[in-house]
């Protein structure tokens, strides 16, 4: 198996484990970790999950492909989520996302999503998963020209 979870997160399911006694539980947090960790989940981490949450593989897969925010191929670019929920969309979010797209379609994957919870910061995004909010085409470019 080549995947396991670093010692920071190791010592973050340990104090999971003891907040869930139900061990089915584990299943989001320890997928959002997998994700975060490698930028996807592997078959592989889905196993390890398998394993601590005392759930069959094919029920880690299940709750895996269910929701649209979990990766299960790896990246090939970076990657810039943008929000095309009612907030950000009232505040702008389709100006960035044809700004993103005419120009850095080329080096970054851009993928819509729904509301992230960050309404406030509309329109935002996220690249390599981290908030970008009150965003403007200017902003982002100098966002993504600074990385
Ligand atoms: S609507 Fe975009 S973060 Fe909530």
């Amino acid at each position: 198996m080549s995947f396991s979870f670093s010692e920071e997160n190791n010592l973050k399911i340990a104090s999971l484990m003891k907040r869930y006694p139900q061990k089915k539980a584990l299943i989001l947090p320890l997928l959002w970790m997998a994700q975060k960790q490698d930028g996807y989940i592997s078959e592989d981490a889905m196993q390890v999950i398998s394993e601590h949450s005392h759930m069959p593989y094919m029920h880690v897969y299940s709750v895996a492909t269910f929701y649209t925010m979990f990766r299960l191929q790896k990246p090939t670019k970076r990657v810039i989520e943008v929000c095309r929920t009612l907030s950000c969309e009232l505040r702008g979010s389709q100006e960035i996302k044809k700004h993103l797209l005419e120009n850095y379609s080329d080096s970054y994957e851009i993928v819509e999503v729904e509301c992230m919870g960050a309404c406030s910061g509309a329109p935002m995004c996220t690249l390599d998963g981290k908030y970008l909010e009150n965003l403007t085409p200017r902003l982002l470019d100098e966002v993504l020209n600074a990385n």
